[in-house]
């Protein structure tokens, strides 16, 4: 085990270099989510062996049967890599006793204290230990807090009796997906990588190399950590800062959606960012606090974030109230009133409701007395906290417009005809500026 033999092949061409090159590696991915699966497809596609570990059977079943459970990720892409056994899901980790790569992609949330849990990174990290070998190369992708792969990653492989750097290469390469969003292929997002050894980032740039176009190295882990953590909460600030500007609009008259769109003519220095119910999703809400609290250690109070969050928190409680005087002004309570949401994952043409501020909002209209209902094509059932339970998503009829007292647009699905809501409903209130092109008194914008 290691020894000089081991530190050798970290620091001259090493076979895994070679196997690399000819993407004969193995490859395990470790956590096959919105991350670990398109990761997995794609680096099989490119024409590794690739194992996909997950602990959720349901997932490995799906996939062994050549369904895809991720929106980007289609059947056609699955089903033929898991027929030729290039992409092989499993539950069982002993079948990582041959990985030459090994990317972790588990999740990385809050406790209910919103302190991070990262029970998953600890859990894959002691998985892989009892077969970790010299010369292999393990990298962390899950969203963390600047200092996870050298504090918590590393100690635990290093229980197999290797030492990361000298026997086997460690590295940090957070994952950039943007889901819903076409826009860009996974290859043509740069891949920031950082590893505990100049040679660890070497390795891990030659394998994203595979089948990435630019990989960005940097100096370490914790440097690539903080990237990744930086990008989050730069996202999550600006959108604070758009969400305080439209309350300000709201009260001065003003239609924050124009301020913006004429803003962005600038073509330097200014990006647009929008406004809408909050934020939602498992990074823009949830990596600030990682940061926070790692940031405590040093006696350093990130400000900016604790603003940040208690302005986005507070936009379903805005929504709600804008809600409740629309319904007002065409004498009306909001106990009792019929109210319909429409869209209810956290963003645009995705499935994904964690921590979508959507079911914040329907939480906060029934306990104010509302009747709620809503429509999602890609949510078919959600569970609100008491006392609403589980709600089922309705079909957008034109009944179902008509009778409802107010419709909310929390999420704008682009599969939905905005023009028809407007003609069927008797009031919209629309937080995301969906109904853009309709100028009307019963079509209320945040
Ligand atoms: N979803 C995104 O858009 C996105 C984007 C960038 C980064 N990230 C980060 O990537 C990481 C994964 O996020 P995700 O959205 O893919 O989460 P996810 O919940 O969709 O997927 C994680 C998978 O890991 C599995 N898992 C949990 N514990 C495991 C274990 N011990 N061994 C093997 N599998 C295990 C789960 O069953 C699940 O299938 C998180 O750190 C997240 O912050 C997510």
């Amino acid at each position: 085990m290691g020894g000089p033999q081991a530190m050798k092949n970290l620091t001259l061409a090493t076979p895994l270099e070679w196997r690399i090159r000819s993407r004969t590696a193995r490859v395990a991915v470790i956590g096959l989510g919105y991350v670990g699966l398109p990761l997995a497809v794609e680096v099989a596609s490119a024409g590794f062996p690739v194992t996909g570990i997950d602990v959720d059977a349901h997932k490995v079943a799906s996939l062994l049967s050549g369904r895809s459970y991720v929106a980007e990720v289609s059947d056609d892409r699955v089903a033929p890599l898991v027929r030729d056994l290039r992409l092989c899901p499993t539950t069982d980790y002993s079948r990582l006793h041959d990985a030459e790569v090994s990317l972790i992609c588990v999740p990385t949330p809050l406790t209910r204290s919103k302190e991070p849990d990262l029970s998953y990174v600890r859990a894959a990290a002691e998985g892989i230990a009892p077969t970790l070998r010299p010369g292999v190369l393990v990298v962390l992708e899950s969203t963390t807090y600047p200092g996870t792969t050298e504090e918590i990653l590393r100690p635990i492989l290093e229980s197999s009796g290797l030492r990361a750097g000298r026997d086997f290469a460690l590295a940090f390469s957070p994952e950039r997906i943007d889901p819903g969003s076409r826009k860009f292929t996974m290859r043509e997002v740069p891949k920031v990588v950082g590893g505990l050894t100049p040679r660890c980032t070497e390795l891990a740039q030659l394998f994203y190399q595979q089948f990435i176009d630019r990989v960005v190295p940097v100096s370490s882990p914790t440097v690539a950590e903080m990237v990744k953590v930086y990008e989050n909460v730069f996202r999550n600030v600006n959108i604070a800062l758009v969400n305080e500007l439209a309350l300000l609009c709201d009260r001065m008259g003003l239609d924050v959606w124009e301020v913006i769109e004429a803003a962005s003519t600038k073509p330097y220095g200014f990006m647009p960012f929008y406004p809408g119910p909050g934020v939602g999703g498992h990074c823009i809400p949830i990596d600030p606090y990682y940061l926070a609290a790692k940031a405590r250690e040093y006696d350093f109070h990130l400000r900016f974030i604790e603003l940040a969050a208690a302005v986005n928190e507070n936009m379903p409680y805005h929504v709600v109230s804008k809600v409740t005087a629309a319904l007002n002004g065409q004498g009306r309570s909001l106990r009792g009133a019929r109210t319909l949401v429409l869209g209810v994952s956290y963003k645009r043409d995705v499935a994904d409701v964690r921590e979508s501020p959507a079911l914040k909002l329907m939480e906060l209209l029934e306990r104010r007395g509302a009747v709620v209902r809503y429509h999602d094509p890609y949510v078919p059932e959600v569970v609100l906290p008491n006392p609403g339970g589980r709600l089922a998503s309705v079909p957008l009829t034109d009944e179902e417009l008509e009778q409802a007292d107010c419709v909310i647009v929390a999420t704008d699905h682009s599969c939905v005809d905005y023009p028809r809501v407007a003609r069927r409903a008797k009031l919209v209130v629309d937080t995301r500026n969906a109904l853009r092109e309709v100028r009307a008194p019963h079509v209320v914008r945040l």
